[in-house]
């Protein structure tokens, strides 16, 4: 298959050398790229800056903000037959950027934000038939529930649930959920089983 794959925390930009980002390691996104070319798998990746190795074997296309990676999306799309979002796309963008650098003042500054593209929902509204759109949920409470609202409201093919707690960590405990099966719990597992297993799940939808 041809897989194409995000991963990073993006970063959007209060002026040239400031932005709001997320502690996103991008270990997830890399281990699944690793997973799936081991598999025979055709990648292509969308990353955001992280403080991974870039892996051999697989297109890379960097980016940084979440307009950027929108952008790489749509031009990397249609060409995959499977879309694993990984990345932690920020949910919000400044409503503008300053063009030179913030001078401190003894005032409080405030920051105005706008809401960034759901990138997941677009690919799962534009999605064509046999393409398989795979995202995840991070989840503080609530997380069977929060995750399946998001795998129907982005018509997703699966659903990789977990909690903050899985941030920056090596190992984590992850749920995974198609439309037609039930809840999948990995516990304590590596981001390389977790990785694995998905790219297995990937394969066993696509028939
Ligand atoms: N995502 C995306 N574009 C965004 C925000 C998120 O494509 N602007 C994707 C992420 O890559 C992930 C999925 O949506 O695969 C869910 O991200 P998450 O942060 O858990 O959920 P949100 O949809 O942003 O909702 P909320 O933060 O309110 O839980």
């Amino acid at each position: 298959m041809r897989i194409l794959i995000t991963a990073g925390g993006t970063r959007e930009y209060i002026d040239p050398v400031r932005f709001i980002s997320n502690a996103s390691s991008g270990r997830m996104g890399y281990a699944l790229v690793r997973a799936a070319l081991r598999a025979g798998h055709k990648v292509t990746l969308i990353t955001a800056p992280t403080g991974q190795r870039p892996p051999k074997g697989a297109k890379v296309v960097e980016v940084e903000t979440a307009a950027q990676m929108f952008e790489s999306l749509k031009k990397h799309f249609e060409k995959c037959d499977c879309l694993i979002m990984a990345a932690a796309v920020s949910d919000y963008t400044p409503t503008r950027t300053a063009k030179t650098k913030i001078k401190k003042s003894n005032k409080s500054l405030v920051l105005k934000l706008k809401p960034t593209a759901d990138i997941l929902k677009w690919a799962g509204k534009h999605k064509r038939k046999k393409q398989i759109v795979v995202g995840f949920a991070l989840e503080d409470r609530d997380l069977r529930q929060n995750a399946e609202i998001k795998l129907k409201e982005k018509n997703l093919d699966m659903i990789i649930a977990n909690t903050s707690a899985a941030i920056g960590a090596g190992k984590s405990t992850v749920q995974i959920k198609t439309p037609d099966h039930k809840w999948l719990r990995f516990l304590q597992a590596t981001k390389a089983t977790v990785a694995r297993q998905i790219i297995r799940e990937v394969e066993s939808i696509s028939g």
